[in-house]
């Protein structure tokens, strides 16, 4: 979680830049004004060329990146999109935005899609799967990829806490016909809200870029107001100031994503070896962004006793165990279309998750890490692990 803690002089370098030739902050045009700067499509093809990727396509959000990967893939009416169970409301808001029936899949031990859970949902109306990259670990892609081929359905990857992060050597994103970016204040790299689509298909990038811009086709012999179009559309365009800083904060991502894992080797290095502690599930191959350290513990009492642990530590949790109320598909009784898709039951829906999510601890990760705090991250949890205060005997420790 810390572009935003790495917001500074770069950004707003970048920013001034744009105030000092002409102040065009629309994507397109005005190209005598702006004098060379594009700082939209410089993020873009900057991204792109990071990940490995054909193409890049800067939006307003990731979840106006999911509602327009969808839009490319042809998603409406009648489809069926397959996501997880645990993941953020957003990616089953795109689904119902597309008009098409969001289903949710059990997450296995690595808290990502399950792929054999995955398989037996497969109808003939299936159009997509969206594989979600929980806190930074890589979904089990391979497999994922493996059932979306054997039935011809499209794999789309929300990537909003995976940017950094790889399978195999190959970057997250990059592995679906489409994957998802997400640049809001609490991911990886931050421009404010913000978000991107990566393709390597040409197709879904052109079909993305015009339904992003109201169905503009941005025809080079055309001016923008005669422009051509086959499309209907909407507008989810970035603008130029967000561009500008996701420009920066791209440039500090590997810097990031080092800072991340260190930190997070360096809590679970203090705390691997209390009673009761599992580490979550990670697909062989996997680099992850370590955006969080994520855990199980013997039953989600003893999840409840961590989050007040660490908190009475000056430590915190992240989502896990406290917010799967936004996280957990079980409890979207507001989402009429998910709650008829799995019929009409959402609190049994989805047992397999429910249970590893309910034992499950997440301790949020950042470029900064207090010298104490693997310390305290211990002592913490020995006190919810084992239900004794640590303050109570360690006078007797010591007199020992
Ligand atoms: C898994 C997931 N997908 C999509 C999104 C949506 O991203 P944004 O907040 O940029 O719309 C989020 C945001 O937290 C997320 O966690």
């Amino acid at each position: 979680m810390p572009g935003y803690e790495l917001m500074g002089r770069e950004e707003l370098a970048e920013i001034q830049d744009i105030f000092d030739h002409g102040a065009v902050l629309f994507r397109h045009g005005f190209d005598g004004l702006r004098q060379g700067r594009y700082k939209v499509k410089d993020f873009e093809a900057a991204m792109a060329a990071k990940l490995g990727t054909g193409h890049g396509l800067a939006v307003t959000s990731g979840t106006a990146a999911l509602r327009v990967a969808l839009a490319a893939l042809g998603v409406g009416e009648g489809d069926e999109v397959i996501t997880q169970a645990f993941t953020f409301v957003a990616t089953v808001e795109a689904i119902i935005e597309s008009r098409a029936t969001p289903v949710c899949a059990e997450v296995d031990a690595t808290l990502n899609l399950d792929p054999a859970d995955l398989a037996r949902r497969i109808t003939p109306r299936t159009k997509a799967v969206i594989a979600v990259h929980m806190l930074g670990t890589p979904a089990r892609l391979r497999e994922i990829q493996a059932v979306c081929d054997q039935h011809g359905v499209a794999l789309i990857e929300d990537t909003a806490w995976g940017l950094g992060g790889a399978l195999d050597g190959r970057p997250l994103g990059t592995w679906g016909v489409a994957g998802t970016l997400s640049f809001d204040f609490a991911k990886t790299l931050t421009t404010g809200e913000g978000g991107m689509l990566v393709t390597n298909d040409a197709g879904v990038w052109a079909r993305a870029a015009a339904w992003h811009d109201h169905g503009h086709e941005n025809n080079p012999a055309l001016p923008r107001w005669e422009d051509s179009r086959a499309s209907s559309g909407f507008n989810f365009r970035m603008g130029e100031l967000a561009g500008a800083v996701g420009l920066a904060q791209l440039r500090k991502l590997d810097a990031i994503v080092t800072a991340q894992r260190a930190h997070r080797d360096a809590l679970w290095n203090a705390i691997h070896d209390l009673p009761g502690i599992q580490p979550r599930a990670v697909p062989d191959g996997a680099y992850e962004t370590a955006d969080a350290l994520v855990f199980f513990v013997p039953d989600a009492a003893a999840a409840r006793r961590c989050r007040a642990a660490l908190l009475a530590r000056g430590l915190a949790t992240k989502i896990l165990p406290e917010a799967t109320s936004w996280h957990f598909a079980g409890a979207w009784t507001h989402m009429p279309e998910l709650v008829r898709a799995h019929g009409g039951n959402l609190a049994t829906a989805f047992p397999q998750s429910a249970r590893w999510l309910g034992r499950a601890v997440s301790m949020p990760v950042g470029v900064t890490l207090a010298a104490d705090a693997p310390a305290r991250a211990r002592l913490a949890l020995t006190e919810a692990l084992t239900e004794v205060r640590v303050d109570d005997v360690a006078p007797q420790l010591q007199a020992a």
